[in-house]
């Protein structure tokens, strides 16, 4: 590598996103495109809505990501991009783009998976001490990764239904709060108490699986029945009753599994890895466990961006993984 320059790619949802990473840590530039507004009026993302603003939006990230770090194409010594899980649609815009720039400039193309591109976020921390555990949880994903060593990844434990963030953004709908809901219902959830104990799905079973649907429909009932009776219920109760029974079953699992498999370091990562009660009550657990370090991925880079997948692609590129053209999107991408 001539300056260990990258410019990464993310499309898989609704951020288009580009950046330059340097050195696999160090962000020269991470343009983020959202489109929270258009999908907001229909309560969840349009994969339709969110390909025709990827299309829009691409070339002027690239533009905005090389302008900010000051680079040209001839700098760049590889181009990394997201490639799955997430919208076909979405994620061909970002696959084509990255296809487009690596041809266009005989760069080599570093496919990466969008759960790992969220999971070394934490290398913009400090680098990752293997084993490692990482608990990736998002819109759309809910899972315990197991790793025993660089860019190797085995699932422990992943939701049944619901992702946690998507728990979040449907009951936060039925509470009158804009797509996506989760931050709102973070700052709510600090206000309040646990008035309604909500269950917590599959907190005993002898697994790593996570359920957060049962405990979604609890709340929608408990509000639709109030609403049926003109009851008004505390809203900030409601929102930490919820937030504490999904805190309680995700660190319940993730201490569990890190007893029966001690790592050097937890990783926390994804959307919902931005909450700030999720994060506290992690940090209480895992400081009272010798020999694991909390590693909680950088604030602003818990949601979708290229920067996570630059840091990815940077330890992949180093470990020999490479596509070529015929590399093409695939939404249902597993580890
Ligand atoms: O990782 P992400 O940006 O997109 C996916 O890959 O899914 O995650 C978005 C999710 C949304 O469901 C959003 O409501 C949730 O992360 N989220 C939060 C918080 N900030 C974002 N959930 C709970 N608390 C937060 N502070
Ligand atoms: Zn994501």
């Amino acid at each position: 590598m001539k300056q260990n320059l990258i410019m990464s790619f993310e499309s898989s949802c609704d951020e288009t996103s580009v950046a330059i990473i340097k050195n696999g840590n160090k962000i020269l530039s991470n343009v983020v495109a959202t489109q929270i507004k258009s999908h907001q009026r229909f309560g969840g993302v349009v994969p339709e809505v969110a390909s025709r603003h990827h299309i829009e939006e691409i070339t002027f990230c690239i533009r905005d990501a090389m302008k900010q770090a000051n680079v040209t194409y001839d700098d760049l010594d590889a181009v990394a991009v997201t490639y799955g899980p997430g919208l076909v649609g979405a994620l061909l815009i970002g696959v084509t783009a990255a296809k487009t720039v690596a041809w266009a400039h005989h760069l080599p193309l570093i496919p990466v998976n969008h759960l790992a591109g969220h999971i070394y976020a934490a290398r913009f921390i400090k680098p990752i001490v293997f084993p490692a555990l990482a608990l990736v949880v998002s819109g759309g994903h809910t899972e315990l990764v197991w790793m025993p060593k660089e860019g190797e990844f085995k699932i422990m434990g992943e939701t049944r239904d619901d992702a946690a963030g998507e728990a979040y953004d449907k009951i936060g709908r039925v509470l009158g709060i804009n797509y996506p809901a989760g931050p709102d219902v973070d700052k709510m959830a600090a206000k309040g108490h646990d008035t309604f104990h909500f269950p917590r799905a599959m907190d005993n079973d002898d697994n790593y699986d996570f359920s957060f649907s049962g405990l979604k429909s609890a709340f929608i009932n408990t509000v639709h029945h109030a609403h049926q009776v003109h009851k008004k219920l505390n809203h900030d109760d409601l929102a930490t009753s919820f937030q504490d029974a999904v805190i309680d079953v995700l660190v319940d699992k993730t201490m569990r599994a890190l007893k029966k498999h001690p790592v050097k370091q937890l990783i926390l990562a994804g959307g919902v890895a931005a909450n700030h009660g999720l994060r506290s009550r992690l940090e209480k657990q895992v400081d009272q466990l010798s020999g694991t370090e909390l590693i909680k991925a950088p604030l602003k880079l818990c949601g979708d961006n290229a920067a996570m997948i630059g840091a990815a692609g940077y330890i992949f590129y180093k470990e020999g993984i490479k596509a070529d053209a015929s590399l093409n999107a695939d939404p249902g991408l597993e580890f």
